[in-house]
């Protein structure tokens, strides 16, 4: 198969790389920074597969200007937002992600923000390096418990519930807001299903966990922070947008909520002038909740294994669009 090419849009573990090189003729985006709208589809015009990452815009015109011998589009993530999966379907490209292998690392790294926020480690070690650390203070650094609090899940898939499960140790109470209630997963994980004005309401800690949609963009605006708690923390791992920033600079800096803490930002990156940066109340992490060896290993490996299916006209072991196979023998 070395003559069909594939385009790597940035530079991903070796173990994934080395796959792909068994299988196809590969070129690698060298660059630390994703290659710009035109310049990938300058690169990637004439290939057979592409293996992207959730930072590029992969549209119609994109599936156009690469060509109709295009077999397969692989996205080393799960989520998927920036792909256009019915264009890809229109053109009986498969797509595929990369589910399940990062779930309990977006889940660890969930709980690190949260408690990092809640105990405001980041504002300590700030003022720490400050030079600010004079004495030990009875009512310095105060934040909510979390042992035995109460944590809304919005979004009760796979990560909301490995979050729910961390937090059973924790002895919380556990809500979930979700499109449809998972009575079973509800059930093992001790979390309750109810909506989201009564979640905004009781929760201590709100976690968000849902995909971005039409339906989720900016769920979570002005009137969402007005129903929580004035102590309460707001977490985001999933996507930046699901958040409305300006409405959140607002809510922490009128003390409307207590603190946040936001692995992912509308834009992305954000900007240097954000006002959200200037906030104690806020820490921001720069989209790294899978960030582990091993997870960003098993993700560069699921992202070849699907590639490589793809071009040898197989299923895609994990496959976005499995309505491109409908005409297709099994
Ligand atoms: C990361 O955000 C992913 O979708 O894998």
């Amino acid at each position: 198969m070395t003559q069909l090419r594939a385009f790597v849009t940035r530079r991903i573990p070796e173990n994934g790389l080395d796959l792909l090189r068994k299988e196809v003729e590969v070129e690698v985006w060298p660059e630390p920074l994703q290659p710009p709208y035109g310049t990938l589809i300058e690169k990637a015009r004439g290939i057979d597969a592409l293996l992207c990452l959730l930072t590029d815009k992969i549209d119609a015109n994109m599936m156009d200007e690469i060509g109709p011998q295009l077999k397969v589009i692989s996205q080393m993530a799960v989520g998927f937002d920036n792909i256009d999966i019915a264009a890809a379907t229109a053109r009986g490209v498969p797509v595929g992600n990369t589910p399940g292998v990062l779930t309990d690392t977006t889940a660890d790294f969930t709980w690190a923000l949260l408690m990092a926020a809640s105990r405001r480690v980041a504002e300590g070690d700030r003022f720490t390096r400050a030079g600010k650390w004079r004495t030990w203070g009875p009512i310095d650094f105060l934040g909510p418990d979390i042992t035995g609090a109460t944590l809304g899940i919005i979004g009760f898939g796979r990560i909301g519930q490995a979050v729910a499960r961390r937090a059973q140790g924790f002895g919380m109470r556990i809500l979930y807001h979700d499109l449809r209630q998972h009575s079973e997963a509800g059930q093992k994980y001790g979390a309750q299903y109810v909506d989201l004005k009564t979640l905004l309401r009781e929760a201590d800690f709100v976690s968000v966990h849902t995909a971005l949609s039409q339906e989720t963009y900016h769920l979570m605006g002005e009137a969402q922070f007005k129903m929580m708690k004035r102590s309460a923390v707001l977490i985001n791992t999933a996507r930046g947008p699901i958040v409305d920033p300006k409405a959140l600079y607002r809510a922490l800096s009128s003390g409307t909520i207590g603190c946040a803490a936001l692995d992912v930002t509308e834009p992305e990156p954000i900007q240097a002038d954000d006002p959200l940066l200037t906030l104690e109340n806020a820490i921001i992490t720069p989209h790294i909740a899978s960030a582990s060896f091993q997870t960003r290993g098993r993700m560069a490996e699921m992202a070849a294994a699907n590639l490589i299916a793809g071009l040898k006209q197989e299923r895609l072991p994990n496959c976005l669009n499995p309505e491109v196979y409908r005409d297709r023998p099994a």
